[in-house]
C-alpha cells in the first residue's frame, strides 16, 4: 500500500490509523521515499505544546528547490511547471518548463547574492501574479534567504509595518500592476513604504506595466538587466531542516500583523502530501489555484506543492471579472484545466451572473474542485457542483489556516463522500479535538465546540516572528497543551466535521481575514472619530462586511456624514488597504460597554445582523439606553 497516494476511503481510513498510530514511522517513511535530502534526519519528531517547541526532522538537511526544481529535471525538463495566463486575454500565455524554471531561479538567486543577500536574511516581495512572484520566491529559498511575500493589495502603511517587523533587507517589486482595466502604481507605494523602512537595504524592479517610475540612485535597480548578466546556475544553499523558509503575515485579533514562521522540512512533506491527495494530481493535470501567492493558499498550493510534485501549476494575474465574468471558464477551457481551487467569496460573484458565461465554455476537462478561505454554503456549493463540475467532480471543501501551513481537514476526491458545507474528515496525521469552554475535550459525535488540534504536523508554524511569547498566548494557552484554532466546528453523527468560523475577533471578507482592532485604530486615527467600534454582518458575496459604529469628537459635528463615511474609508484604505474598507458606517453617541469598560460587540454583532428579537442579558451595561439608540439608528 502506497501511503503517499491514497485512492479509496477504506485506504484512507487504514492510513489515518497507522497516521495516528505511529505518526513518525508514517511522516518518515513518506519523506524518505519522495524527496531528496542531503542529510537524513537524527529524529523524526520532537515537541512539547507547553513550550510551544516542535521540531520534525530535526538533523537532516535539504534545500526545498532542490525537491521542487532539480529533482524533476531529468525526467520533466521538459514538462510546462508554471503556466502564466496574464491579466489581457489577447497576450499569449507563457509555459516556463521545468529547465527554464531552474535557470530564471538560479539567475534570480544570483542577482540576490550580488546584493548582498545572504542564508537567513529577510526579503520582502511585493509583486502581482507575474512569473517573477514565484521565481523569486524560489530564488530566496535556493540561498537560505527568508521570503515574506506580501499581498499587493495592502498599502504603503501595512506594507512599511511587515517590512520593519522582519528587518527586511530588500524589496522585490514592479513598477506597477495590471488588475483588470486597472494599472496600480506599486512602485509608488513602495516608495511611500520605504520612508519609514530604515532597514532596507536594496530594491529590485520588475517592469511589468511600463509605468513612468521615480528609481532611487543607489537603492533601486531594475531587475531585468541584472538578470541578462547573472549566470544561470547557482548551487542550493544547505539548510537545516528547522531553518525558517518563509514569514507570512495574517491578521490577529488584536494588534499587529503576526509574522508566522514556516520551517523547511516538514513544511515541505507536508504541503507536499496534501497537495497530492487533496487534489489527486496525476501526471499529465493542468492545475490551477486562483489565489494569490501573497496568501498562504498560493504559498503552499500554487507554488510549493504543485511544484514538490512535478505539476504544472497556473499563475492567473487578473480578476474573474476581465474582461467579463466568463474569463476563470474561458482559461479553464484553453488550458484544459483539471483541478480548479477558488474561494466561496469567488464562487458566490460568479453565481450571481448570467449562466450564460459558463455554458459558452466547455469545462469537461475538469476532474476536482476545491475551496478554501471560508464557510461554504449551500447554495454556492451547489451552484458549483452543478454548473462547474456538471456534477461529476468531486468537491474538496478544505479548511486550514496561514498558521497550519497545509490543508487539514478536507474530503480526498473520489474516495470521501461529500456532503455541502462539511469539510469532512482529518486528513493523515491530523488530530482535530472538540473543546467546551471549561477546557474540556468534547468526545463522541454530533457535538460543538471550539477546534482544536491535539498533535503535532509537519507544516505547523514553529513560532511568531521576533515574538515567541505572542505564539504562546494566541495558540497554546485557551486550551492545556492543544494547538487552537480560532474557529468553532462541529462533528456530525459519521464523525463528519462543519467549520462553523471564528470564534474570536478575526472577521472574514471576502476570503481575507481581518482583524476589528487594527481596522477600530485606523478609523480612530481620523481627527472627527472619538472612539469606534466593528463588527462583522452576513453578505451575499463577501461572506461577511464590516459594520462600523462610530462616536463622533464633537456631537455638533457639521460636516456631512458621507463625507465622513468616505474620509473614514480613506483613512482604511491608506493605513490597511482597501480589502478592509466598512461597508456601513453609523455614527452613534455611545456604545454599549459592561461596568468594567469592554464594548459588548455581541450586541452589536446582532444589530448589524438584523436580529434584534433577543439581545439577550443588557442589564450587566453601564449604559443600557444606548443599545436603543443605536437599534433605532441602525443601517439595516
Ligand atoms: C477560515 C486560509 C470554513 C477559518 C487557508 C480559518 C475556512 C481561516 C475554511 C484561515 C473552510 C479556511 N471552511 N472556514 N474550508 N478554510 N477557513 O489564514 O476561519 O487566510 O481559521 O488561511 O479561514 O484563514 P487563512
Amino acid at each position: 500500500m502506497s501511503k503517499y497516494h491514497i485512492q479509496g476511503l477504506e485506504e484512507y481510513f487504514q492510513v489515518y490509523r497507522t497516521s495516528v498510530d505511529h505518526p513518525e514511522k508514517f511522516w518518515e517513511q513518506i519523506a524518505d521515499e519522495h524527496f531528496s535530502w542531503q542529510k537524513r534526519w537524527d529524529s523524526v519528531l520532537n515537541w512539547d505544546f507547553t513550550k510551544p517547541e516542535v521540531t520534525w526532522f530535526a538533523g537532516a538537511q535539504l534545500n526545498i528547490t532542490e525537491n521542487c526544481i532539480d529533482r524533476h529535471l531529468a525526467t520533466r525538463g521538459d514538462k510546462t511547471a508554471i503556466l502564466f495566463e496574464p491579466n489581457d486575454p489577447n497576450d499569449p500565455a507563457e509555459h516556463i518548463t521545468y529547465t527554464q524554471l531552474h535557470k530564471r531561479v538560479c539567475a534570480f538567486a544570483n542577482v540576490l547574492k550580488d546584493q548582498g543577500i545572504q542564508k537567513g536574511d529577510r526579503v520582502c516581495i511585493y509583486l502581482p501574479m507575474i512569473p517573477e512572484l514565484a521565481i523569486s520566491v524560489l530564488a530566496c529559498a535556493r540561498i537560505g534567504a527568508i521570503h515574506s511575500v506580501v499581498f499587493a493589495g495592502f498599502s504603503a502603511t501595512a506594507l512599511s509595518t511587515r517590512i520593519n517587523d522582519a528587518s527586511c533587507k530588500m524589496v522585490i517589486t514592479s513598477d506597477g500592476s495590471f488588475r483588470g482595466s486597472k494599472t496600480i502604481d506599486l512602485k509608488g507605494i513602495v516608495d511611500e513604504a520605504l520612508d519609514q523602512c530604515p532597514s532596507i537595504q536594496s530594491v529590485l524592479v520588475a517592469r511589468r506595466t511600463h509605468t513612468d517610475i521615480q528609481m532611487k540612485e543607489g537603492r533601486d535597480h531594475w531587475l531585468q538587466p541584472l538578470l541578462d548578466k547573472a549566470a544561470t546556475d547557482c548551487p542550493i544553499e544547505v539548510m537545516d531542516a528547522e531553518d525558517p523558509l518563509f514569514i507570512l503575515y495574517t491578521s490577529g485579533s488584536t494588534g499587529q500583523p503576526k509574522g508566522m514562521v514556516h520551517t523547511t522540512a516538514g513544511y515541505m512533506v507536508y504541503s507536499a502530501y496534501t497537495f497530492k491527495n487533496v487534489f489527486q494530481y496525476q501526471e499529465d493535470d493542468v492545475y490551477w489555484c486562483t489565489a494569490d501567492i501573497g496568501w498562504i493558499t498560493g504559498h503552499s498550493y500554487i507554488v510549493y506543492g504543485p511544484l514538490l510534485n512535478g505539476a504544472t501549476t497556473v499563475m492567473y494575474e487578473g480578476v474573474p471579472a476581465y474582461p467579463d465574468w466568463g474569463r476563470f471558464w474561458q482559461i479553464v477551457a484553453q488550458h484544459k484545466i483539471t483541478q480548479f481551487y477558488t474561494a466561496p467569496t469567488a464562487i458566490r460573484a460568479l453565481a450571481k451572473e448570467n449562466l450564460d458565461f459558463v455554458e459558452a465554455y466547455d469545462l469537461s476537462s475538469l476532474k476536482v474542485l476545491g475551496t478554501v478561505g471560508e464557510p461554504i454554503n449551500e447554495e454556492a456549493w451547489h451552484w458549483y457542483n452543478d454548473n462547474i463540475g456538471k456534477k461529476q467532480s468531486p468537491i474538496v471543501d478544505t479548511w486550514w489556516q496561514t498558521e497550519t501551513g497545509g490543508i487539514m481537514i478536507s474530503p480526498i476526491p473520489f474516495a470521501t463522500p461529500t456532503i455541502p458545507t462539511f469539510a469532512t474528515l482529518p486528513l493523515p496525521g491530523i488530530q482535530p479535538a472538540l473543546m467546551d469552554e471549561h477546557g474540556k475535550e468534547i468526545h463522541g459525535n454530533q457535538v460543538e465546540g471550539r477546534l482544536c488540534i491535539k498533535f503535532p504536523w509537519p507544516s505547523m508554524a514553529r513560532t511568531i516572528w521576533g515574538n515567541h511569547q505572542r505564539y504562546k498566548e494566541t495558540y497554546f494557552s485557551a486550551f492545556a497543551k492543544m494547538y487552537f484554532t480560532g474557529d468553532g466546528a462541529l462533528r456530525d453523527a459519521t464523525g463528519y466535521y462543519r467549520i462553523t468560523g471564528r470564534v474570536d475577533d478575526v472577521i472574514i471578507v471576502s476570503g481575507h481575514n481581518l482583524g476589528t482592532a487594527p481596522i477600530e485604530d485606523a478609523v480612530n486615527e481620523h481627527p472627527a472619530v472619538a472612539e469606534s467600534a466593528i463588527v462583522g454582518f452576513p453578505h451575499d458575496i463577501k461572506g461577511n462586511a464590516l459594520y462600523g459604529y462610530v462616536i463622533l469628537k464633537e456631537t455638533g459635528e457639521t460636516r456631512n456624514h458621507n463625507n465622513l463615511r468616505k474620509e473614514i474609508n480613506q483613512v482604511i484604505t491608506e493605513k490597511i488597504g482597501p480589502i478592509a474598507k466598512l461597508d456601513k458606517i453609523q455614527f452613534t453617541t455611545g456604545l454599549p460597554k459592561t461596568r468594567s469598560g469592554k464594548i459588548m460587540r455581541r450586541i452589536l454583532r446582532k444589530i448589524a445582523s438584523k436580529d434584534t428579537s433577543n439581545l439577550g442579558d443588557t442589564s450587566t451595561l453601564l449604559n443600557p439606553e444606548v443599545v436603543e439608540e443605536i437599534i433605532e439608528n441602525a443601517l439595516v
